[in-house]
């Protein structure tokens, strides 16, 4: 039985899209469980860049099945958007190439209004969501007050929910958040007819992926954002509304706990995130300009400039344990070429104490300042190497350092954004 689960290290951007796609070609099912199109997973094949949303990343490799679990909060209009992008491309011109759970949540209108109204709000203490409508959406979910696709589907029940979570919301938008109310029947007509486009694939899939498990087909679990955007691991309260660590696999597929035989941390060689939050290892200077520029690092799905600085072993270590990490592919270590001398955070130290694990409190982590070792660089560019052996000594150095003190086997090194540009290890 072979089933892997993909998940962030650090705070999303890693460059899971990329893998996800080089480990569908081993795969004959790639799955999303949580998060929705706050997600952007970059891939580049040939000279094509696809940037994906929703639907997972094993798309680009014809004959896979690629399936939306319950886990994930669906924005029809994006979904049927990226469906069609796809589609005029030539992917996924088979219905049968893509399912879609019917469990799965709704992210409607009223989340996107709430969501952005709640940032304007919050002013400078803003979480920098995406403003997709993530957050109000699992809450939602969490409130059973949720629209699922399944009530889609059934016009009946959508018009009574909708029509009832609409009065509602709208009382909520004008009263509290001085927002404008939303309009019911433009709603209802544009849903009504996503329902239609989305009907072929809308199934049962964790009974489907429950039975092709059983008849040994080999699925890749994608995850969306990461560990340290974790709803219950992660920076609280600057995280994400989902649980993004491996163990959301079960709950957000449907499939037993004991099922997931592998789990890859993709992890950035420095660090980078996107909005707000502490960051103890963030360079706001030159070296994190440098970075910027050098790992091209602006949000996939906001376009953002993510912040960036040195690569935190307390955080990645954390992160092994928390996903059960098998093993670590680390990428972008070509952006390190020419900054020397290389600093990688071991330990922090906060209030006169010393941490070697990420503290819960968010006033301690806001204070935390690194210990760092060193290490020397290289000047040398990387995209073109293949094999370990033909790295230059520094940059074996430095992965080797970075992996002891991950406590996980390496198992590949990425050193280009392209699929090719890819050591495999061992
Ligand atoms: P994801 O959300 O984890 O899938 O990552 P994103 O796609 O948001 O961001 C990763 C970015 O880095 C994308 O632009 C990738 O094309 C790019 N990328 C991935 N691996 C490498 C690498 O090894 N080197 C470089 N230079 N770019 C990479
Ligand atoms: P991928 O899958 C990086 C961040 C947002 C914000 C916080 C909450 O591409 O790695 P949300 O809209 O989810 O309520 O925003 O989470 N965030 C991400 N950062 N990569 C992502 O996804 C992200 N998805 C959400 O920037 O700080
Ligand atoms: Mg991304």
């Amino acid at each position: 039985m072979s089933t892997t689960v993909v998940v962030g290290v650090q705070w999303g951007d890693e460059g899971k899209g990329k893998f996800v796609d080089i480990l569908a070609h081993d795969a004959d099912i790639v799955v999303r469980f949580q998060g929705g199109h706050n997600a952007g997973h970059t891939l580049v094949v040939g000279d094509e860049r696809t940037v994906l949303h929703l639907i997972p990343s094993g798309v680009l490799n014809p004959g896979k099945i690629c399936v939306i679990g319950n886990g994930v909060v669906v924005d029809p209009a994006v979904l049927v958007d990226e469906l069609a992008a796809l589609r005029a491309r030539g992917y996924l011109t088979d219905d049968g190439c893509l399912k879609i759970s019917d469990e799965a949540h709704l992210i409607l209108p009223y989340h996107k209004a709430i969501d952005l109204a709640r940032e304007r709000l919050r002013g400078r203490g803003e979480i920098g969501t995406t403003g997709r409508g993530i957050g109000p959406a699992y809450e939602d979910k969490v409130a059973r007050t949720g629209i699922r696709i399944v009530d889609l589907l059934d016009e009946a029940v959508f018009e009574e929910k909708l029509e009832r979570n609409i009065r509602e919301k709208n009382q909520y938008l004008k009263a509290i958040l001085q927002e404008e109310a939303l309009d019911f029947g433009a709603i209802h007509d544009a849903f009504s007819a996503h329902a239609e486009r989305i009907r072929p694939y809308v199934t049962d899939t964790a009974l489907y992926l429950h039975r092709e498990i059983e008849a040994g087909r080999r699925v890749l679990f994608e995850g969306a954002q990461g560990t340290m955007l974790d709803v219950d691991h992660g920076t609280y309260p600057y995280v994400t509304s989902s649980n993004c660590v491996a163990g959301a696999v079960a709950a957000g597929s449907g499939i037993g706990a004991g099922v997931v035989k592998r789990v890859i941390g993709i992890c950035k060689a420095y660090t980078t995130r996107v909005g707000n939050g502490p960051f103890p290892t963030e360079e706001l200077g030159e070296i994190g300009a440098r970075l910027r520029e050098t790992g091209d690092e602006f949000g996939a799905t906001t376009g953002r400039p993510r912040r960036c600085g040195w690569f935190d072993a307390v955080l990645v270590r954390q992160a092994a344990r928390l996903n059960g990490l098998t093993g670590i592919a680390l990428t972008k270590l070509d952006v390190l070429t020419g900054l020397d001398p290389l600093r990688i955070c071991t330990a922090y130290r906060a209030d006169g104490e010393r941490f070697e694990r990420v503290p819960a409190s968010m006033r301690l982590l806001g204070a935390a300042v690194p210990e760092y070792e060193e290490l020397p660089g290289w000047t040398e560019p990387l995209s073109g190497v293949r094999r370990l052996e033909d790295l230059p000594a520094n940059a074996r150095r430095y992965v080797a350092r970075l992996e002891e003190l991950s406590g996980t086997p390496f198992t590949m090194i990425s050193v280009g954004a392209r699929r090719e540009e890819t050591i495999v290890l061992g």
